[in-house]
């Protein structure tokens, strides 16, 4: 039985939040959320007064979905490092700005706000000695270092356009990124740190740098002290770059709608899209959402346990928090190092109030028992929140009854890279919980939920595809590079919306399940990865004829990864060789994307099952991967049926026998 059918288990507004969350209640919320609709321009001209801005706006939006076109704040200046920092300087300049939790818990640093207008404007001078000015791209491929969160507030100091790159992707992902965005710098550290291994990003960005003729200059960080190789008149350490300058740096006036970063996300088709996001509306999206979502109150302590190479981190462990005044946690380990109790010591040591992770992380940790959980003292923990898949019942159960102790309110937040903030999601203090489901729309949001053929469902109980009825200032504003693509993957599918790639059910209050891709995409650990980049690396050894990857179910990580794979004619051979082509297809993958592309499963098949117009029909795959043998639907549009039993065999073979 799927968690879709059964009658969903409530948990009432916690009553010690009712009285003091910001918005206090449901009715206080329906008001809210009704007016924000009712009159969208002037509850978005309000909700931006939260932001301190140069010069004002003469317009407030500019939105037209028919035409893919999105502005917000059109013609004000502002700038976000302003925002994150100086703003806060007259009040809070002794304030910690950003807890660094280093790999080593011994090893923590405080940064206060005042050290971190030191740090970011010493930064921003450097890259400008460097000959980066306002638009130019600067490539990130940094660990969970405060470096980090140097240099990317110095871009938006000085107008400049970051491009942070997981530091777990390979050097040619890494490689692909800096050419599609054509950056001109790029900074890396000697090595990452994470459960006690180095990771030699430089060794890794000198390999990537090779083919990048756009890169005039690499600094690096120096992290763990490990000797690597400085190639003359390219590198420089940052810490000698960073002391030859002066430590502050006027904030440049830039536009409401001057691109702030470009993040990398995974489509059904292609390469990544470099999805853009602008400077005013983001800000004032992240900075809104991050005070709501979480109840976020002046002193408390913030912790978002994501790394800054995906969007929760830039919204949620960056920009929305500082934006806020808030202290921020920084954490450079993993959950499970030194062992299973490394959040929760995180959590008493630093009296943390607000914590935001993500389900794989709930569930890796559940299943190393409750004793870690108990040993620390969590009684400063109000919010917890989870974002990146849905979140399956048990987990939800076990992160609001044992880590919070049935005392938390527990947040499950729909968004996405491309939607800049939080879109669907309950509230402190608001509305009751169901686990698994986000729960309301966000102000300003507008789900909108269509069946196949477009048609708007109407009836507050519905099922079908999720879309955004209209455009809200966090939003993503275009594909790096590329706007038709941006066009056609969120504005042609269903006219007139932009559509979110998920299919979702809505539930007789109003409340929204998402459901989960509806493209080919897999969400893997709450990482969105193509199924078409995984074929398309897996196709690249030599032994392999084609692929088809499909998500399968996996404990930990939501959804694995199964490969199909057809071998070639002359090495059919290997058919035999499991191991040698399991370890050859993970090598593949790792080299090309990153470790956390490696699929979980292959199956050596001889054929795939493609109808007569070579179309792939993966919903068979499916099938078969969640052992499901019966009911395989109408197969005759296969151009040779006949695979689907050979298919169907190997597969019980190799797993249920
Ligand atoms: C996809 C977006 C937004 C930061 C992390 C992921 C899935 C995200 C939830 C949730 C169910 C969720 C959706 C979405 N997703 N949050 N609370 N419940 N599904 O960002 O890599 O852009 O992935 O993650 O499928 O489309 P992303």
């Amino acid at each position: 039985m799927s968690v879709h059918e059964h009658p969903a288990k409530v948990y009432p507004v916690h009553p010690q939040l009712k009285d003091s969350a910001v918005v206090k209640g449901l009715s206080e919320y329906q008001a809210m959320y009704e007016k924000s609709l009712a009159d969208s321009d002037a509850f978005w001209a309000d909700i931006a007064q939260r932001i301190d801005w140069f010069s004002p706006w003469h317009q407030v939006s500019q939105c037209d979905f028919s035409k893919a076109q999105v502005a917000w704040f059109l013609g004000a200046k502002l700038n976000v490092a302003h925002n994150c920092i100086d703003r806060h300087l007259k009040d809070k300049a002794d304030q910690t700005a950003i807890i660094w939790e280093a790999d080593d818990p011994a090893d923590t640093r405080h940064i206060s706000y005042r050290e971190l207008h030191e740090e970011v404007c010493r930064a921003a001078n450097a890259l400008k000695a460097h000959g980066v000015q306002h638009g130019d791209r600067v490539c990130i491929y940094l660990p969970m270092i405060p470096e980090l969160a140097y240099v990317m507030l110095a871009c938006a100091r000085i107008g400049a356009v970051h491009s942070i790159v997981f530091a777990g992707f390979s050097a040619d992902a890494l490689k692909d990124r800096i050419l599609d965005c054509e950056a001109k710098v790029v900074v890396t550290a000697d090595e990452g740190l994470r459960g006690g291994k180095a990771i030699g990003l430089k060794a890794i960005t000198d390999q990537a740098l090779e083919q990048t003729p756009c890169v005039s200059r690499l600094l690096v960080v120096r992290r763990t002290g490990a000797e690597v190789n400085m190639v003359a008149g390219r590198d420089c350490w940052y810490h000698e770059e960073v002391a030859k300058q002066r430590p502050t740096c006027p904030a440049a006036w830039v536009d409401a709608e001057d691109p702030l970063f470009i993040l990398y996300t995974s489509g059904s088709t292609g390469k990544p899209k470099g999805v853009l996001h602008t400077s005013g509306g983001y800000i004032t999206y992240a900075s809104f959402t991050h005070q709501y979502v979480f109840d976020y109150r002046p002193g408390d302590i913030y912790f978002c346990a994501a790394d800054i190479g995906w969007i929760t981190g830039h919204s949620y462990i960056i920009y929305g928090p500082l934006a806020n005044g808030a202290t921020t946690i920084m954490f450079e380990s993993t959950p499970l190092y030194p062992d299973a109790g490394r959040y929760w010591d995180v959590v008493e040591r630093h009296k943390v109030n607000i914590f935001y992770t993500a389900p794989t992380a709930i569930r890796a940790l559940a299943a190393e028992g409750d004793a870690f959980v108990k040993k620390y003292d969590r009684s400063s923990l109000r919010v917890m929140g989870t974002v990146g898949e849905p979140i399956n019942p048990e987990a939800w159960g076990w992160y609001h009854d044992v880590v919070g102790d049935g005392r938390c309110a527990v947040v499950d937040t729909w968004w996405q890279t491309e939607t800049g903030g939080i879109m669907i999601t309950p509230q402190p203090g608001v509305n009751d919980m169901k686990p698994g489901s986000a729960t309301l729309p966000f102000y300003g949001i507008e789900p909108v939920i269509v069946d196949e053929a477009c048609n708007r469902q109407e009836d507050v109980e519905a099922t079908g595809l999720l879309c955004m009825g209209r455009a809200w200032p966090g939003m993503a504003r275009t594909v790096y590079g590329d706007h038709q693509r941006y066009v056609e993957t969120y504005f042609s599918r269903v006219p007139g919306y932009y559509f979110t790639g998920d299919g979702c059910r809505r539930d007789k209050d109003g409340c929204y399940w998402i459901t989960g891709r509806v493209d080919d995409v897999l969400n893997v650990s709450g990482h969105r990865l193509g199924t078409a980049e995984i074929e398309a690396s897996i196709n690249a050894c030599d032994w392999i004829a084609e692929s088809a990857v499909v998500g399968c179910h996996h404990d930990i990580k939501g959804t694995g990864i199964f490969a199909f794979v057809v071998l070639n004619r002359d090495n059919a051979d290997h058919k035999d060789d499991f191991d040698a082509v399991f370890k050859t297809v993970r090598e593949q993958v790792t080299a090309d994307i990153g470790k956390i592309a490696r699929p979980d499963h292959i199956l050596i098949s001889t054929g795939l099952p493609k109808t007569r117009s070579g179309k792939i029909m993966r919903r068979i795959l499916r099938n078969i991967a969640k052992n499901e043998y019966e009911d395989m639907g109408n197969i005759s549009t296969l151009a040779d049926p006949s695979v689907v039993a050979l298919l169907i065999e190997g597969h019980r073979k190799q797993f249920n026998s």
